[in-house]
């Protein structure tokens, strides 16, 4: 089964919107086998954000990372990647549809609320870096994660 790394950015935590964008991700039907608050470096949000090193807001991304807390998740399902970015909405909020995560909760690119792994090797990359430690692989919440309790959560 797939997984993919979505990190709640930290204007989201401010705004108090960690339940919600969770509650899109369990409705949608994904498993979620690891969540943390945490505040993040310079290195790892230089790390983390390396493929936009040469963009000319950059320096405007890593430290509005670093503006605060972020909540970091690791979530699994069929394609969970692909799936998680069409929950999120394009990056840009004005282009984001209305239902998505962004075209819902933000307005500007500079602040748009949640990051999703852009492929499953970003995916491992992202994992790797946020979480460190082992993670449980068979459970969730006490019960294996399948079609049928993924279907139970409707
Ligand atoms: P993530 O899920 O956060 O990786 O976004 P994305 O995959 O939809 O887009 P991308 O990886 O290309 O950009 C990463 C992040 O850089 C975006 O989510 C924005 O937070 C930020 N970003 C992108 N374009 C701009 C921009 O023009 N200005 C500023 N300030 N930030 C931008
Ligand atoms: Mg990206």
């Amino acid at each position: 089964m797939e997984r993919t790394f979505v990190m709640v950015k930290p204007d989201g935590v401010k705004r108090g919107v960690i339940g919600s964008i969770i509650n899109r991700f369990e409705q949608k039907g994904f498993a979620l086998m690891a969540i943390k608050l945490m505040q993040i470096d310079l290195a790892l949000a230089e790390e983390h954000y390396r493929d936009l090193r040469t963009k000319p807001f950059f320096g405007e991304l890593v430290g509005y990372l670093t503006s605060g807390s972020v909540c970091a998740m690791i979530w699994e399902g069929p394609n969970a990647v692909a799936n998680a970015r069409s929950l999120i909405g394009k990056t840009n909020p004005v282009e984001a549809a209305p239902g998505t995560i962004r075209g819902d909760y933000a307005m500007d690119v500079a602040g748009n609320i949640v990051h999703g792994s852009d492929s499953p090797e970003s995916a491992a990359r992202e994992i790797g870096l946020f979480f460190t430690q082992e993670l449980p692989i068979t459970t969730f919440m006490g019960f294996p994660y399948n079609e049928q309790s993924a279907e139970a959560t409707h």
